[in-house]
């Protein structure tokens, strides 16, 4: 058991070659250590081994198609994965595979994600010793090196074919044990971009029992918090009341007014990403009772004040390089309700959500959004888990990040 591969994301590619039975030990001992493993094959490699078996170690579905039959609404898997992986292993790369990596073909679910992938990515080539030691297979090995990609040598030995010579796959445990050493190699500098993000419900006080709050969880921006730290952002959380985790990485910063959360984010609104999360309370209490209010005979009327509209004031002190993201949560009127906000507060993308759809809203489960970009774009996600909101709406938003130089 590897302890640098606990916790990692790693997606283990599997292309047509007989080595492919050597990956489902793979699969099994980055499972053991503790990694995520995404299995994706292509069409060949099912000649070999089963997704039924793979799928079962990997305790995820097996990817092969980018537009598998009978699915609708998912085609963006591909980019998603790709922002989703710690490292990307492709054992065994056939010679075939390899030049498709080389050329950017694009034809199956693993050399789809190949392209998209920001991590790290290494390569095990395996196939008969004469494909190994041909010029063609060298010079793609060559320039996948180039590229920074890391190719473990394939051992000599007795091949399927009954030859002996170069190509076999390296053993599963010596793959892993490379991939836990880039991994290490590659952890995050946080040296990216700063991302300010706020999160969950703000709580304002009537008295000094009672409180007006919503019903956020603050799932959703803990998730963009702990997305935008993964792919290296050096990011600071501001949240409101909630239970959840600080995620790893990430420096957080607790508030429970709308005033504070105001307060905070002018603090640390020096960010190149700001992402606007938090169910801010649009109203507080006029004035906050010292003592507990009674109750009387006749009803009780309560008078409210606006609290302080964070995004708009920083859309209106916005730089042109800082990237602004709101949320805008509509019942009704939704797409107008969201122009709005865009336009009104001059931001560079909201992201509409209704709680009434099906597969949206609050809780720690799954969202539905739809993102309205500034330059016009809109982009309707499917129903995902919060974690993959979160990387689709980095996806959209980091490119747009101007780096120094
Ligand atoms: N927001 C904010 N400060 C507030 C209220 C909201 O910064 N006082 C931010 C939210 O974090 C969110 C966006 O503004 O990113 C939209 O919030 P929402 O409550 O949907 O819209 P409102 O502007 O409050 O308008 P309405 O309540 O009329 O829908």
């Amino acid at each position: 058991m590897n302890q640098k591969l606990s916790g990692k994301r790693i997606i283990v590619g599997i292309s047509g070659g007989i080595a492919a039975y050597k990956s489902v030990e793979l699969v099994r001992l980055l499972r053991k250590s503790g990694a995520e493993v995404q299995v994706l094959m292509t069409p060949d490699a099912h000649r070999f081994v089963t997704p039924l078996t793979l799928g079962t170690l990997s305790e995820r579905e097996v990817l092969t198609e980018i537009f598998p039959p009978n699915q609708t609404g998912s085609w963006t898997k591909h980019v998603h994965l790709g922002l989703w992986a710690d490292l990307m292993i492709v054992a065994p790369a056939t010679a075939n595979t390899l030049s498709k990596l080389v050329t950017g073909v694009c034809d199956s679910m693993l050399t789809a994600v190949a392209l998209s992938a920001r991590c790290p990515m290494m390569v095990c080539p395996a196939m008969d010793h004469d494909m190994y030691e041909h010029a063609s297979t060298r010079d793609n090995l060559s320039t996948l090196r180039e590229r920074g990609v890391a190719v473990m040598d394939a051992p000599e030995g007795l091949l399927a074919s009954g030859l002996t010579g170069k190509g076999r796959l390296p053993e599963p445990e010596d793959i892993a044990e490379r991939a836990a050493g880039l991994l290490a190699d590659h952890s995050p500098t946080q040296a990216g971009p700063r991302v300010l993000v706020t999160a969950g419900p703000t709580r304002e006080s009537l008295d000094p029992v009672r409180y007006i709050t919503n019903r956020s969880s603050g799932t959703m921006g803990f998730e963009i918090a702990r997305a935008a730290q993964r792919m290296g952002c050096r990011v600071t959380l501001v949240a409101g009341p909630t239970a959840l985790e600080t995620p790893e990485g990430v420096t957080r910063v607790d508030v429970e007014t709308a005033r504070e959360m105001h307060a905070a984010v002018l603090a640390h609104r020096d960010a190149d990403v700001i992402v606007m999360a938090a169910a801010v309370a649009d109203y507080e209490a006029a004035s906050v009772s010292r003592d507990k209010i009674k109750k009387a005979d006749g009803d009780l009327v309560l008078q409210l004040s606006r609290t302080p509209d964070i995004l708009r004031e920083l859309g209106a002190r916005r730089t042109d390089d800082q990237v602004l993201v709101g949320f805008a949560l509509e019942t009704r009127d939704a797409e107008k309700g969201a122009l709005k906000k865009l336009h009104g507060k001059n931001v560079d993308w909201i992201v509409l959500n209704n709680p009434t759809e099906e597969g949206a809203g609050f809780g720690p489960g799954t969202n539905k959004v739809t993102l309205y970009g500034r330059d016009g774009r809109v982009e309707p996600l499917p129903v995902m888990s919060k974690a993959d909101v979160a990387l689709a709406i980095l996806g959209f938003v980091e490119p747009g990040v101007k780096r120094p130089g």
